[in-house]
């Protein structure tokens, strides 16, 4: 292996306990006061080019296809700029249309995985403006973009990706101010950001120092054989992500769904068998969140709620918290609590974390 375990029983843990310094190095150099922006000259655009972007298109698979759809969400927040993620590994597929003041922005931590590499690649082949988000330099994806943003995550070795996936996500917080900055985004709105970002990795402390709390409702649910993610809007990659997780690593089965979705299907599934792990934001949709708890509850539902907000006493059965930060990077936040709740499922399930069955850390086949 790259590194020494030291203290931690496995490198997932240890990962998840380095994001904060992984964070500040991300951010090392890159903040900008003064101008209320972030500095990421790997990209090699100047204001200009930036502004002549119409549409930001993040590629990845697996969790990096996730943290390129909280990327996105970022990016339209921040910039205004029309964006979305779509799985690496089918896009070269579906004969894409390429558009020239597209930013195409291929996400992997390895930059290793195969389907990642193939859309770039056609991505190059039709003429589009491709750049890599990657952790490993002189990765294959990092030399075939030729520039883009390096994550400064470190070495990552437990499969489940933790740290990486948080450096993609302020990353992309960064990449958003930058190219909301050429365009509306205000100054007092570009300082709020960077602000938030600078003030994230001490955030991270906090909710990692709450781990014995979301170690003890992970042995709560620990024997459910399926549970539900649901999120809306900034929530839904969290939920993604956080569903990702545990089945990855514990094998429980989890599904992730849009909180207004519920309604049209998956609610018929609700039942005291079926734990509902809720991400509410301390956000402008925070009573639709409330309503959402109820009406799972009314069903007999479980609820752990994933929040930084302050619920009613008794609404949830269960409730995993991490501090305020801006609303914009609350999914980078609420991201944390969900990475310590499947590690804990998957340890009283006595899983083999860091090498989950079936799995491998970088895909580099088809
Ligand atoms: C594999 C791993 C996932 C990872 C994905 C993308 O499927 O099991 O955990 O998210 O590859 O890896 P990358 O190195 O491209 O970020």
């Amino acid at each position: 292996e790259d590194y020494e375990l030291g203290e931690f029983d496995d490198y997932m843990r240890k990962e998840i306990a380095e994001q904060p310094e992984a964070v500040r190095r991300a951010l090392r150099g890159r903040l900008d006061e003064r101008f209320a922006t972030a500095r990421l000259g790997g990209l090699g655009m100047d204001a200009r080019e930036l502004r002549a972007i119409r549409r930001v298109k993040f590629l990845g698979c697996g969790s990096a296809y996730y943290a390129g759809q909280l990327g996105a969400a970022l990016v339209e927040q921040l910039a205004r700029v029309p964006s979305d993620a779509e799985p690496a590994s089918e896009f070269r597929y579906r004969n894409p249309v390429v558009e020239s003041d597209t930013l195409y922005i291929a996400v992997s931590q390895s930059g290793e995985t195969l389907d990642t590499l193939a859309a770039v690649s056609e991505l190059k082949r039709k003429g589009g403006n491709v750049l890599g988000a990657v952790n490993v330099v002189g990765s294959a994806i990092g030399r075939e973009c030729g520039r883009g943003m390096f994550l400064h995550a470190g070495p990552e070795v437990a499969v489940a990706s933790t740290k990486a996936l948080t450096n993609m996500s302020v990353s992309f917080a960064m990449l958003a101010v930058v190219l909301g900055r050429v365009r509306d985004l205000s100054t007092m709105d570009g300082s709020r950001i960077v602000n938030g970002l600078r003030e994230l990795p001490d955030k991270i402390d906090e909710t990692l120092a709450r781990e014995a709390e979301i170690a003890e409702v992970a042995a709560r649910f620990a024997a459910a054989r399926n549970m539900f993610f649901i999120g809306r809007v900034r929530g839904w990659p969290v939920a993604r992500e956080g569903a990702q997780k545990l089945k990855e690593i514990s094998y429980v089965h989890a599904e992730a769904y849009q909180a207004s979705e519920l309604k049209h299907g998956p609610l018929a599934l609700i039942d005291p068998d079926m734990p509902s792990v809720v991400i509410v934001p301390d956000d402008e949709l925070l009573a639709k969140n409330v309503s959402t708890i109820e009406q799972i509850k009314a069903r007999g539902g479980p609820v752990i709620a994933v929040t930084n907000a302050e619920l009613p006493d008794g609404l949830a059965d269960a409730v995993l918290r991490c501090p305020r930060t801006e609303p914009e990077l609350d999914p980078i936040l609420l991201t944390i609590p969900l990475q310590l709740l499947a590690y804990h499922v998957a340890a009283a399930l006595g899983r083999d974390i860091d090498k989950p069955r079936n799995l491998a850390k970088s895909v580099t086949v088809e």
